[in-house]
């Protein structure tokens, strides 16, 4: 038997406050936790959801370096941006809070401070990379270096984004401050560890022994890490941007970000309640932690040995992290701008918020990665949204409104038919609890979805209006049970569409049914008069996807010639004036062009130098062909020495530029010059 709870603490990953959500995001994190809280509340749990956004941490200090702001204004305008989106999205949330607040300082400095007083922290001083010139300890983010492994001379000093290494500073080739360019030295400096291995045993019957329900991933993750065996991790950091640790001698040292950002939890829950302390120290509360892949070891591992150090808390009943989702094939990438943004999507999507939480929950990465595209977007919402879900509570709606004036036809007598779609229905309410309560919500949607198909086959067999001449009576059955269906469908829906079960009530004219009734067939009573029907969704055009398409079109060329030009060579070693004067560069006109037989990269082209008319031999067949070549003017060097190639003497060289992908190009006088003018 599972263990009844009295009350449910559901807490979603704290986004970083250093740039906007994405759909990444929302269908590995907020996406399934507000499906799943919006589905207890529904029930009459006590329940509360908890997020905020993390505001600490080295990235937020670069952004702001860079931008030549603080780090406090950076938070000020993400915060604002990412909660108003949520807010958007229709995300339920009890609270939204924020790390940089008076609260979490108070309650994240108090945790460590017991942590310390009660002897459960290491502290060590090991030699760090140090900023001579900038004066400051360089976090691993702030050196910059070449990576060992694929040479990409920007690679961090904890991960090369290139390749996707893991690094540790010492791993980098050439390292120097991203701060002030320098080479930076080794330092002395002190900070606190928490020793993980001391909670290995704990963890271990815990997790390995006590939750084998857990997701694959959440569970395989959780035990690669205890059989590695675990180290003592340290909780400060040498930063200016953080909680200050609140121990004597620690002056210029913070809370390493991921120590206080899950206090945040325990800070929220504070600011929403004065009551918090019944969500988080009572065993008949069971908290589920929603996150993302990357997220699992510091909510699984970490934070419980936090909470277990501490004592008195209750630990995770479940951590449900996803895997992560692809955009167009391509991994999801802030710093590449690969990304659907929420802020942008709902500016360019009015109106269409259910649609997005739709797509992202019909594919959400449960199991593996998945990936998001356009055109998935749009079949989704033309084929299932609008054609089945739209379709079906349309055409109650309006048939409604055409045979009655809007008033709900009484039920009259049930034959087979209406009863084996009856017993369809009934069986919905089950499915969806047992998917929504095991994390399952791809499964569950469908099951939701389920109740617009019933609906849907119910009225395509029975159709009234054809029966409306002939049987007028029994038609009033068909759209009462039509009816029935379509008041179940906003409780089906709402934990995944709730502006669309609003607007389902809306048009019904009722008010909400709670979780309870779903499956009963008679929510609406005989007489009732329903509202004006309209379109709950809308088929979304191919222009407006070209639209969307073409905008990350654009990225990618964008994301394109910036790495193109990190490829830059360098330059080369000097030459004297004299060097130079020796080259006699003149425009030429080439006259002839073909291939050299028997080679795959050789043309042979024949060129009015204003000198004479000669024979060059070039490496260019694979970049151009021999006809886009005659009669265009291009810069000859022409006092090359002569050479034999296949038997023809080539008799200078035609300058050519290369750009970093390796695509040659023509250089050619600005506008048309006499042949043999001289460059120089
Ligand atoms: O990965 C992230 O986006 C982190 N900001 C999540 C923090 S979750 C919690 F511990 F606060
Ligand atoms: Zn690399």
């Amino acid at each position: 038997m599972a263990k009844e709870y009295k009350r449910y603490l559901v807490t979603s990953a704290l986004p970083y406050a250093n740039g906007p959500v994405h759909i990444g995001h929302l269908a590995g994190v907020y996406i399934p936790s507000d499906i799943y809280a919006r589905y207890l509340r529904l029930k009459g749990c006590d329940v509360i959801s908890i997020c905020g956004s993390d505001e600490h941490g080295v990235p937020i200090t670069i952004k702001a370096r860079k931008e030549g702001v603080t780090p406090q204004q950076i938070v000020d305008r993400y915060h604002e941006i990412i909660r108003k989106s949520f807010e958007g999205l229709g995300m339920s949330f009890d609270i939204y809070s924020r790390t940089s607040s008076k609260t979490h300082a108070r309650v994240a400095s108090d945790f460590f401070r017991k942590l310390y007083d009660d002897g459960k922290f290491i502290e060590k001083t090991s030699m760090q990379y140090y900023d001579e010139e900038a004066q400051t300890f360089l976090a691993d983010r702030y050196i910059v270096g070449t990576c060992p492994r694929c040479q990409n001379d920007r690679a961090y000093g904890d991960q090369c984004e290139k390749c996707g290494s893991t690094l540790s500073p010492d791993e980098l080739i050439d390292p120097h401050s991203a701060v002030s360019g320098s080479v930076p030295v080794k330092r002395e400096t002190k900070h606190w560890y928490l020793p993980l291995n001391d909670y290995e045993q704990f963890l271990r019957e815990w997790i390995l022994d006590g939750h084998k329900e857990w997701k694959s991933n959440v569970y395989g993750q959780c035990k690669s890490w205890l059989d590695l065996g675990l180290q003592p991790r340290a909780v400060s950091r040498d930063l200016d941007w953080g909680i200050p640790v609140p121990v004597e001698g620690a002056e210029g040292k913070v809370l390493y970000v991921w120590f206080d950002a899950p206090i945040g939890y325990i800070s929220a829950t504070q600011d929403l309640t004065p009551d918090w302390e019944k969500y988080w120290k009572d065993e008949e509360t069971k908290m589920v932690h929603f996150i993302g892949k990357d997220n699992i070891v510091f909510h699984c591992i970490v934070f419980p040995s936090m909470l277990k150090a501490h004592g008195g808390y209750i630990l995770p009943e479940n951590v449900p992290a996803n895997e992560f989702l692809n955009l167009e094939g391509d991994k999801i990438s802030t710093s590449r701008n690969w990304a659907v943004w929420l802020n942008e999507y709902l500016e360019e999507f009015p109106g269409k918020e259910d649609v997005l939480r739709y797509v992202l929950c019909a594919n959400a990465p449960e199991t593996k990665d998945n990936d998001f595209t356009w055109k998935d977007f749009q079949a989704r919402n033309n084929n299932e949204l609008v054609a089945v879900l739209g379709n079906f509570v349309n055409r109650a709606l309006v048939l409604t409104q055409k045979y009655y004036g809007g008033k709900v036809p009484a039920c009259g007598e049930l034959n087979d038919y209406d009863r084996e779609t009856l017993a369809e229905l009934a069986k919905v309410k089950g499915a969806l609890e047992q998917n929504i309560e095991n994390y399952r919500f791809r499964e569950a949607l469908k099951e939701a979805m389920n109740v617009a198909r019933i609906g849907n086959k119910y009225l395509a067999d029975t159709e009234p209006w054809k029966v409306v001449k002939s049987d007028p009576e029994r038609v009033k059955t068909i759209l009462n049970i039509a009816l029935q269906i379509t008041a179940n469908l906003s409780i089906a829906i709402e934990p995944f569409m709730p502006f669309s079960a609003a607007k389902i009530l809306r048009m019904l004219l009722v008010e909400p049914f709670g979780w309870e009734r779903l499956g009963r067939t008679d929510l609406i009573a005989a007489g009732h008069e329903i509202g004006e029907p309209s379109l709950l969704f809308e088929k979304i055009e191919d222009d407006v996807i070209q639209k969307q398409m073409d905008k990350l079109a654009a990225i990618k060329a964008a994301n394109k010639a910036a790495e193109s030009a990190q490829n830059i060579d360098a330059q080369k070693d000097s030459i004297s004036f004299d060097d130079f004067q020796k080259m006699d560069i003149r425009v030429s006109t080439i006259l002839a062009a073909e291939k050299v037989a028997k080679t795959k990269k050789l043309l042979k082209l024949t060129v009015d130098t204003g000198i004479d008319k000669r024979e060059i031999v070039s490496g260019i067949a694979e970049h151009f062909a021999p006809e886009e070549l005659v009669g265009r003017q291009v810069l000859v060097l022409v006092n090359l020495e002569p050479r034999t190639l296949k038997g023809i003497e080539s008799r200078g060289m035609i300058l050519m530029g290369e750009d970093a992908s390796g695509k040659l190009v023509l250089l050619q006088p600005g506008e048309k010059t006499n042949n043999g003018a001289i460059v120089g």
